[in-house]
């Protein structure tokens, strides 16, 4: 096939995560997962004890910070000054400190970056919120990757009583419509679906039936670019 890049947007908990690393493997592609870089920088927020209101001290602070990505394994590890901290950043505390944080100028300047230069040389399948419509207007294939919030919150619930946490519907689904209005209100790099995004609504679907579409999307645009369309 020839190579592409693929974008893929939306919420919180649509899955966008399984599913771009699961095309990047088969595609033998690089994934890039742009909310981790946003929580890594939260991370380090925390630990300083700056509060996520507080745009000054963190803007200034963005100077220190340097976000690193490597591949170990095939898998996507993050690093904050130079420690591996991917096993750090997947809490509620550091997700929701992402998204508030994530609605700076400075943030988001650091790390649209970063992004554009990891994708310059490589094929990549990049997840995220503002991918099709900041990061990688250019790209090839563009996927708004969506789920009815009863279904993200149902989802979120499930992985929280599996791995043996206590945990309640309602306030997780709360939690998921802050984040979506946060996500989708800001005035820097909202989550939006662009024009020529296609709408997977995974709802109803299983992990196997969106990757069919969106490589399916992808043969159409590999096949196109082959000739010269
Ligand atoms: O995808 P995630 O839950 O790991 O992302 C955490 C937060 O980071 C999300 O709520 C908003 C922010 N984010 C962003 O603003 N832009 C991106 N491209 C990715 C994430």
């Amino acid at each position: 096939m020839n190579n592409i890049n693929i974008a893929i947007d939306g919420p919180a908990g649509a899955g966008k995560s399984t599913i771009a690393k699961k095309i990047a493997a088969e595609l033998d592609y690089i994934y890039i997962d742009t909310g981790a870089m946003y929580r890594a920088m939260a991370l380090y927020f925390l630990r300083a004890g700056v509060q996520s209101s507080d745009e000054e001290t963190i803007s200034a602070k963005c100077g220190e910070i340097e976000i690193g990505i490597e591949y170990l394994c095939g898998v996507q590890h993050v690093f904050l000054n130079n420690e591996d901290v991917s096993g750090f950043i997947r809490t509620d505390e550091v997700g929701a400190y992402a998204s508030a944080c994530s609605v700076y100028s400075a943030v988001r300047t650091k790390l649209v970056e970063l992004q554009r230069k990891l994708a310059a040389n490589e094929n990549v399948v990049m997840d995220g919120r503002d991918i099709a419509s900041v990061v990688l207007p250019n790209a090839d294939v563009k996927v708004y990757l969506t789920a009815s919030v009863e279904e993200r919150a149902r989802r979120r619930y499930n992985e929280y009583v599996l791995s043996g946490q206590e945990c309640d519907f309602d306030r997780i689904k709360q939690e998921i419509e802050e984040r979506d209005y946060r996500d989708m209100h800001r005035d820097n790099s909202p989550l939006v679906c662009v024009e020529e995004a296609t709408v997977v609504d995974s709802s109803d679907m299983t992990i196997d039936e969106v990757c069919e579409q969106i490589m399916n999307l992808a043969k159409v645009a590999a096949a196109s670019k082959n000739s010269g369309i």
